[in-house]
């Protein structure tokens, strides 16, 4: 079982609960993210028949049932409910709202439900990109993008997991960005490409501290398995999900956590809805293109897809 993205803290500025819709539709779990006297991740059934308690966000520091007042705390305890005072050995462990397990980096928030792994991945962002203030990024709600495509979520994210396509498919991103210094790097869980600047382009100032000082970075782009993609630019970071709807059927989310407005519109990262029309394009393509009969399978560009390669071994394994 994998951990997935729940929200950055952000999210919760000025709320006490939001609801992880996403979650709901890759586990199949209404969960939400509730800010008590810590942040946890907690089930969003009520305890007594089943209504949902959080629809969006909620500001109040309890939670009750919109259907019979069944009222709970911030960390899921149950504090009162209407007309069970003859009710038996109630109330006991069962009415409590039950708590996933949840991990907190620099601000972003993961959860699952039997969730194992990450580790690697946290150690390996830590090292690369510890030194950028993710946890100081403010959530702007206007970044956020929802899109359904026709296509099977992994043709999106082989899409996603190399530059190869850059000159062919993204003209203006490709204008941005040095084609030949392109670096594509595996770890265990992921994959992370770095973009390179072209001269004159928008860059990160990195410190000294990282193993990047020096370089013109553009652009950190993480991929977690199996559908989370970290984008890491000098505006801040937009965090897509991939979530499988059906075998040819995949919605993407977008979530946009801004570090320094300066450099928004700039850049690698200037203009996502554009690159992001240039790839649908593509992956719904390739979806008619990969359903055909005579298609088996293609080669690996050692160069360029080592990226999409790691995946395939991660789903075949
Ligand atoms: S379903 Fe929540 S109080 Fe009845
Ligand atoms: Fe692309």
């Amino acid at each position: 079982m994998n951990w997935h993205f729940a929200a950055h803290e952000s999210q919760l500025s000025g709320k006490s609960a939001i609801e992880l819709r996403h979650l709901e539709s890759l586990l199949g779990e209404p969960m939400i993210l509730v800010s008590g006297d810590d942040v946890r991740c907690i089930s969003n059934v009520c305890t007594h028949r089943g209504m949902l308690l959080v629809d969006g966000s909620c500001s109040r520091s309890t939670l009750q049932c919109p259907y019979h007042g069944r009222t709970f705390g911030l960390d899921g305890t149950m504090k009162s409910m209407p007309e069970f005072d003859l009710t038996e050995d109630f109330p006991s462990a069962q009415d409590n709202l039950r708590t996933f397990p949840s991990i907190s980096w620099k601000g972003l928030i993961f959860t699952g439900l039997e969730p194992s792994g990450l580790k690697a991945c946290l150690k390996e962002m830590e090292a690369r990109i510890g030194w950028m203030p993710i946890e100081k990024f403010e959530y702007d709600h206007s970044r956020n993008r929802y899109y359904e495509i026709r296509a099977n979520w992994a043709l999106y994210v082989d899409n996603y997991l190399e530059g190869f396509h850059i000159p062919f498919v993204h003209n203006d991103l490709n204008n941005a960005l040095d084609y030949d210094d392109y670096r594509t790097e595996i770890f265990d869980g992921g994959v992370l490409q770095i973009g390179i600047a072209s001269d004159g382009e928008t860059i990160f100032e990195i410190p000294e501290e990282s193993p990047d000082f020096g370089l013109k970075v553009a652009a950190y782009y993480y991929w977690i398995y199996p559908g989370l993609m970290l984008n890491f630019y000098p505006w801040g970071l937009s965090v897509n999900l991939v979530i499988p709807l059906s075998v040819d059927r995949t919605r993407i989310e977008y979530y946009g956590f801004v570090w320094d407005k300066k450099f928004l519109g700039k850049g690698a990262g200037g203009d996502l809805d554009k690159v992001e029309e240039e790839d649908q394009f593509v992956v719904e393509s390739t979806q008619r293109g990969v359903s055909s009969g005579t298609y088996e399978r293609g080669r690996y560009s050692p160069s360029k897809e080592i990226g999409v390669h790691h995946f395939h071994q991660m789903l075949s394994s």
